[in-house]
């Protein structure tokens, strides 16, 4: 994009009053609250906190959303280099994930394209979409040798770092779980890998870990470049 976008050709467009609201509050630049004869009742939602906090919380944002995705590589890692490498012929890559639909895009110049309702909400759909498959790694999966001590471990740490991401989104800006929810209903985004995982055979199984693995990474760098994107354009840096 030729000049340095601003934040506020990215504003979280809930409506106009909040969008006047917002960039009064840019333009004080201070830790001015959205309340009192400044801006009379118009951000009860997004924007009732200073700008200060809502730079923390990115802060805390991009740190979760780069612990999530290390860990996701690290998993794909770990299942690479003990299953898949040397032996590439048994795997079969599908590159089919069970979060297709969203058209979450893959791409940096594609996400600075898009507003910041979008991304938060495609941040909240990748999460929502991953807890599953995450648990069960740790839990159902155990026995699964494919399913190492470092891949649980991994696992778990990051189905921490997923659920304190999305508290993070949820708590602030609540107003799009909803939407969030139903478009995910609409989408049909459910997971349901569960049995190719516990296949007997095990090339079957290796190609279902496989995908599984790298669709999370995939989607992990996803979820950190949206962060950071919304991160950076909080801070005006972008
Ligand atoms: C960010 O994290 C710090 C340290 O963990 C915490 O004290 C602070 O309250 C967090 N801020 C937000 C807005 O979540
Ligand atoms: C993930 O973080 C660990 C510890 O900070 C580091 O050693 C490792 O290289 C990182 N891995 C990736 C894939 O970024």
């Amino acid at each position: 994009m030729a000049p340095a976008p601003s934040f506020r050709g990215h504003q979280w467009t809930y409506n106009p009053v909040r969008e006047s609201c917002l960039l009064l509050l840019l333009v004080m630049s201070n830790l001015l609250m959205c309340q009192g004869n400044v801006c009379p009742s118009c951000c009860p939602d997004v924007f009732d906190i200073p700008l200060e906090s809502l730079t923390d919380l990115f802060v805390n944002a991009s740190r979760l959303s780069h612990d999530m995705r290390n860990l996701s590589t690290m998993m794909f890692n770990e299942f690479d280099e003990k299953y898949v490498q040397g032996k590439q012929s048994y795997i079969s890559v599908t590159k089919s994930c069970h979060t297709n639909s969203l058209h979450a895009p893959d791409e940096r110049e594609k996400a600075l394209q898009m507003n910041n309702e979008d991304l938060s909400k495609w941040i909240l759909m990748l999460l929502y979409s991953w807890k599953r498959p995450l648990y069960h790694l740790f839990t159902d999966l155990r026995s699964m040798k494919e399913a190492s001590d470092a891949i649980q471990s991994s696992a778990r740490e990051n189905e921490k770092k997923v659920q304190e991401l999305q508290e993070l989104i949820e708590r602030q800006f609540s107003q799009i779980i909803f939407p969030v929810r139903q478009k995910m209903r609409e989408a049909h985004i459910t997971w349901s890998g569960l049995p190719s995982l516990v296949s007997s055979n095990e090339d079957f199984r290796h190609s279902a870990f496989y995908n599984l693995f790298q669709c999370l990474s995939r989607d992990s760098y996803k979820v950190d470049m949206y962060t950071k994107i919304l991160a950076c354009r909080i801070r005006n840096m972008c």
